[in-house]
């Protein structure tokens, strides 16, 4: 026999034979499976993503989402397996991400995975999406310890000091609007589809990645983030320059191209700049750090990572980041996660909440 279960003491034997983790991702607005091989790394990643159903609202609408999850989790999970060319029998471990999220949706996932755990007499490991994030970029790359990592999402942006596999520290963390949410706001602002991140870099490589407008930095001197008075600087200055009508909610120049590839411009470089100045002031209090991970999906972004990639090379510090599919919400991530939990014996009960 390849491994003993045993209920009540709770452990698994695995003799000599590589951990199987199955991850399931349904934070928010895509529903992930992974799964994840010892020694061979990550075998398979299937997403559904929701945002065509969630385009019409400007944002993810959480009803919405929750139903579309329950809709397609049976299917992308079998697609998983069957890409890994594994079957549930095979599985060790099912790792859920149970915080934080939409309820809705994380309750889906989290239903999900206890289901199959419990009927398949399989360990579960309710994963933290943010420590998902926090560790997406050893899916491709050997990250030396301890480095800072920037978490930049569409609903968290974070700075963590890593010392090692789950231990980390959180340096600073969004007060309100996270960077992602940003770029989605004030892409809606001035008419801009969602999600508004890669809109705005597509205007903003037009004209070339220039400063036209030099919306503020807050340069306060501290790890957290603030994007929301960002967002309201470029309100503001839209109405100064009769671009937008505050009753009506109405942007006004609709079809002058080259205003609104100067507004992403010099969007995109006030936020790059951000980032680059809370590096340098946690540098400044950790100068032992090896190396800077970039994760999240703004870290799709090329010329954020271009920059932050310069930066680090002026300090001889490394760089590192994913590739796009892991670094917007991806379940290899979450199965990652649950592999480096289940080498630690960190199981969790059946009784797994969602927050
Ligand atoms: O990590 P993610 O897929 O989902 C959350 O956990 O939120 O991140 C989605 C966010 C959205 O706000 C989206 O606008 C942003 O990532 N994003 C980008 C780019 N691609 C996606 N932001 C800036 N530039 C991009 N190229
Ligand atoms: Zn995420």
């Amino acid at each position: 026999m390849r491994k003993k279960y045993d209920h009540h003491v709770g452990t698994i034997i695995v003799n000599q034979m590589a951990l199987t983790v199955l991850g399931i991702e349904t934070s928010c607005d895509e529903t992930v499976a992974a799964v994840y091989q010892e020694g061979r790394g990550i075998v398979s990643n299937e997403l559904f993503s929701q945002i065509d159903l969630h385009k019409l609202y400007g944002g993810v609408m959480p009803e919405i989402a929750s139903r579309a999850h329950l809709e397609k989790i049976n299917e992308i999970v079998a697609h998983a397996l069957k890409k890994a060319n594994v079957t549930l029998d095979d599985v060790d471990v099912v790792a859920v991400t149970c915080k934080p999220g939409l309820p809705g949706s994380l309750l889906v996932g989290v239903c999900f995975a206890k289901a199959i755990a419990w009927a398949k007499h399989k360990k579960l490991i309710g994963v933290n999406h943010l420590e998902g994030h926090a560790f997406s970029a050893f899916l491709e790359h050997d990250v030396p310890f301890p480095h800072i990592c920037i978490t930049a999402s569409g609903g968290h942006t974070s700075m963590y000091l890593v010392h090692d596999f789950g231990k980390y520290e959180v340096l600073g963390t969004t007060m309100d609007d996270a960077a992602g949410e940003a770029f989605d706001k004030i892409a809606k602002l001035i008419d801009l589809p969602y999600p508004g991140g890669p809109e705005i870099e597509k205007l903003a490589r037009e004209v070339n990645f220039q400063d036209f407008f030099h919306y503020p930095r807050g340069r306060k001197k501290r790890l957290d983030f603030s994007f929301s008075g960002l967002k309201t600087a470029v309100l503001y200055d839209l109405v100064k320059k009769n671009a937008y009508d505050m009753q009506t909610k109405i942007f006004l120049k609709k079809d002058d191209e080259l205003f609104k590839q100067q507004v992403a411009s010099s969007l995109l470089v006030c936020i790059t700049d951000i980032f680059k100045e809370k590096v340098k002031l946690a540098l400044k209090e950790h100068p032992h750090v090896k190396a800077l991970t970039f994760v999240g999906g703004v870290a799709c972004n090329k010329y954020i990572k271009q920059e932050l990639k310069m930066f680090c090379e002026k300090r001889r510090l490394q760089f590192y980041t994913p590739s796009a599919q892991y670094c917007t919400d991806n379940a290899a991530m979450i199965a990652f996660v649950g592999y480096y939990k289940a080498k630690k014996n960190h199981f969790s009960d059946f009784d797994l909440d969602i927050f």
